[in-house]
């Protein structure tokens, strides 16, 4: 069972994508399947951030930095291939086939371009494409499943019409993948306003807590989160969306279900559970933020994305050995 996903290295790694995927990206490397392990590939996806204009300097230390903090979390490249995309030309190879078989109403439809481009005349031909390049990056592995947050479930409906209609074409050229979408955790929203999905390009710092926060920028966002004045700990995502989100946070990050947080807070009140809240945050994050300090600097993060590379360029080269001959291109 083949595995794949990334994350974007925009910096601000937070909760929300700790989460919604990372969590699951390391559960699904010691996933036993028939014949042996899942074999995972973890990809630090910075050809999909410069769809919108970066700072040289600071993607190459991004890229890094998203690497490192995939080692931090608990991914081990013993058990899975972690790399940078742009050391794969093959993405951006399989992409423009695609690009070949996707319709522009289909990306029309695509919610996430619909919000980046708003009120953008000149918005990047790349922001507009960019689902496709993410289709390129699962089918190139031929990979079975796809660990995401919720945010992307309609990115990977598109990749999975795109390799039907492939496939319907030729044959069994692709492999037709799923998203795994945790329960709780899959949808983490902003602190300050819980209507809102929680994102690294918030200009509000309080309205996420980032794996690398320290202890008092973790306890500030989450004193002053958005809550309700009801008073009450009950999960309640239509009335309480503040709350109920504080809730999914403690669960996921504590292990405790839902039920047991609501019962463990009956008759406390907002400022007892957030301080409590906060200390759950807090111990979760400050192994990770202690491995990450001792991996960043290190060689050893180097030498796993170049045998990562190496790795995944072999793999991505049969592919597309695979996906020329069926288009008949090439000699
Ligand atoms: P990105 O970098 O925005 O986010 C990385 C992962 O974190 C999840 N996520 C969340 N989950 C729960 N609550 C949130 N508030 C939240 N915000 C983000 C995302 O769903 C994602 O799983 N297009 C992708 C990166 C990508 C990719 C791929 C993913 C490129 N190619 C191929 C899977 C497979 C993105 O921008 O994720």
């Amino acid at each position: 069972m083949r595995i794949f996903s990334g994350v974007q290295p925009t910096g601000n790694i937070h909760i929300g994508n700790y989460l919604g995927a990372l969590r699951q990206f390391v559960e699904l490397q010691d996933e036993a399947v028939p014949g042996g392990r899942a074999e995972p590939f973890y990809c630090v996806v910075d050809l999909h951030a410069i769809t919108v204009p970066k700072d040289p300097a600071q993607l190459r230390e991004n890229n890094l930095d998203v690497a490192a903090l995939y080692l931090a979390v608990g991914i081990d490249p013993k058990k899975s291939t972690v790399f940078i995309q742009s050391d794969v030309p093959g993405h951006a190879e399989l992409a423009w086939v695609l690009m070949c078989n996707t319709y522009t109403g289909e990306l029309s439809r695509m919610t996430q371009f619909k919000e980046k481009s708003r009120g953008n005349e000149s918005a990047p031909a790349g922001l507009f494409t960019y689902p496709v390049l993410m289709a390129s990056d699962i089918l190139l592995y031929d990979s079975d499943v796809v660990p995401v947050g919720h945010d992307q479930k309609q990115h990977i409906e598109l990749c999975r019409d795109v390799a039907i209609r492939v496939n319907n074409r030729f044959g069994d050229v692709f492999v037709v993948p799923e998203g795994r979408f945790l329960k709780e955790g899959a949808r983490v929203m902003s602190l300050d306003n819980p209507l809102a999905k929680m994102s690294k390009s918030a200009e509000n710092q309080l309205s996420r807590i980032s794996l690398l926060d320290d202890e008092a920028k973790i306890r500030k966002a989450i004193m002053k989160s958005t809550t309700d004045s009801e008073g009450s700990i009950r999960y309640d995502l239509e009335n309480k969306p503040g709350v109920t989100n504080l809730i999914n946070i403690y669960s996921a990050l504590s292990g405790l279900s839902v039920e047991a947080v609501e019962r463990k807070y009956e008759g406390v009140g907002y400022g007892a559970f957030k301080n409590d809240l906060a200390e759950v945050a807090i111990d979760a994050l400050t192994p990770i933020k202690k491995r990450f300090d001792e991996i960043r600097p290190s060689e050893e993060l180097k030498a796993v994305l170049r045998d990562g590379a190496e790795r995944a360029n072999e793999i991505a080269a049969r592919t597309m050995a695979r996906v020329k001959g069926y288009f008949g291109l090439g000699k």
